[in-house]
C-alpha cells in the first residue's frame, strides 16, 4: 500500500478530503457600542472593532455577502451598574443593534445570536449578582447563582423581543437554561432556540475579549462559575444537564486547547455543537502573523479545519470574514 498515491495532485486530495469548511459554518462576533459612525479598533485584536449600530449593520452586509452563517452580538453599554441592567433594558445596546439588524436585508440572511451574560453590564465585571457571604474576617464576595437566573431570563426575553433569532447564555450559572426556556415560553417565544455555552472553561484565552468588551472582573476571577480546564468528565456533565434543561444547541469554548472536549461531546450527544475560537486564540495567531512566523492564510484555515474535524458543526471565530473570503 502506498498512501501517497492519493496525495499526488490537488484534485485527488480534494476528492478524498474528509472535512470541509464553508462560510456558512462560521459565526462572526460583533461588539456593539453607543454612538454613530464609531469604529474603534480593539488593540489586542487586529481587525476587530467596537462598532456603533450603523456600522454593525454595514458589517452585517459584508457578512451576508460572504455567506457567513450568523453573527454573535455583544454589547458595550453607555453605563454599568451593580446588577447589569443594561443587559435587559428595552433600549439596551444589543437590543438596539438587534432591531436595526432585523430591519436590514443582511439581517434576514444571517442567524442573529445574542450573547446572554451580565459581565459587560456590571460595574464589578462578574457574570452574575455579587453578594457578601459570611461575616467578620471570613466574609467574602460571591457570585450568587439563583438571584442571577431571573436577570439572565429577563435579558434573554428582551433580546428575543428585539429580534434575536437565538439566545446564547455564556454566564455558567446552574439552571440558567431551564430558567431562560421557561421565561421565553411564558413570554410567547416558544420558537426561540437556546444555544448554551454548555462547557466554558475559566481560560486565560479570554484576555483580549475582556479588552474588547470592557468586561474584566474588578476583583477575583471567574473560577467559581467557569470550569476548571483540567476536567473533561465535568464538561460532559455540564453538557448533559444543559440538554436536559432544554438547550437546542451547545457551544464549547475555548476551541483549540479543548478539542478533545469537542470530540467527546460529538460522540455523546445528538444536538448541534458549536465551538468558539476565542479572542486569545485569534490574538496569538495574529501576533505570530505580525512577526512573520506563521503563514496567515494557511494557519488560519488549518486552525478552523481542525475545530471542524474535532466535531464542531459550526465555529464562532473572529477570522470568519477573512476565512470566508478564501473559501468562496
Ligand atoms: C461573557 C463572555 C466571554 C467570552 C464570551 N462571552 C468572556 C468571559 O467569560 O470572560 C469570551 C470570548 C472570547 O474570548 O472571544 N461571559
Amino acid at each position: 500500500m502506498r498512501m501517497r498515491r492519493m496525495r499526488r495532485t490537488e484534485p485527488l486530495r480534494a476528492l478524498v478530503r474528509e472535512t470541509v469548511l464553508t462560510p456558512g459554518d462560521l459565526i462572526y462576533p460583533l461588539f456593539i457600542c453607543p454612538g454613530k459612525g464609531v469604529r474603534s479598533p480593539v488593540g489586542s485584536m487586529p481587525g476587530v472593532f467596537n462598532l456603533s449600530v450603523d456600522e454593525a449593520v454595514r458589517e452585517a452586509e459584508e457578512a451576508a455577502r460572504l455567506g457567513l452563517g450568523g453573527l454573535l452580538l455583544f454589547g458595550l453599554p453607555e453605563s454599568k451598574d451593580e446588577q447589569g441592567a443594561g443587559a435587559w433594558e428595552e433600549n439596551g445596546i444589543v437590543q438596539q443593534g438587534l432591531r436595526a439588524l432585523k430591519q436590514s436585508e443582511a439581517g434576514k440572511k444571517l442567524v442573529l445570536i445574542a450573547d446572554v451574560c451580565l459581565c459587560e453590564y456590571t460595574s464589578h465585571g462578574h457574570c452574575g449578582v455579587v453578594v457578601k457571604a459570611g461575616d467578620g474576617p471570613n466574609a467574602n464576595f460571591e457570585v450568587d447563582n439563583d438571584s442571577t437566573l431571573d436577570l439572565l431570563a429577563r435579558t434573554a426575553v428582551s433580546q428575543a423581543k428585539a429580534g434575536a433569532d437565538v439566545v446564547a447564555p455564556s454566564d455558567m450559572m446552574d439552571g440558567r437554561v431551564a430558567a431562560i426556556r421557561r421565561a421565553l415560553d411564558s413570554a410567547g417565544f416558544t420558537q426561540t432556540p437556546i444555544l448554551s455555552y454548555a462547557s466554558k472553561f475559566a481560560s486565560a484565552f479570554y484576555g483580549p475579549f475582556r479588552e474588547a468588551a470592557d468586561s474584566a472582573p474588578q476583583f477575583g476571577d471567574r473560577k467559581s462559575y467557569q470550569m476548571d480546564g483540567a476536567n473533561l468528565r465535568e464538561a460532559l456533565r455540564e453538557i448533559e444537564l444543559d440538554i436536559e434543561e432544554g438547550a437546542d444547541m451547545i457551544l464549547m469554548k475555548p476551541a483549540m486547547p479543548y478539542l478533545d472536549v469537542v470530540r467527546a461531546a460529538r460522540e455523546r450527544v445528538g444536538v448541534p455543537i458549536g465551538a468558539y475560537q476565542v479572542s486569545g486564540e485569534y490574538s496569538m495567531l495574529h501576533a505570530a502573523f505580525q512577526k512573520g512566523w506563521l503563514d496567515p492564510t494557511r494557519a488560519m484555515l488549518e486552525s478552523l479545519v481542525g475545530i471542524r474535524r474535532a466535531g464542531a458543526d459550526f465555529i464562532v471565530t473572529y477570522f470568519a470574514k477573512e476565512a470566508a473570503r478564501l473559501l468562496v
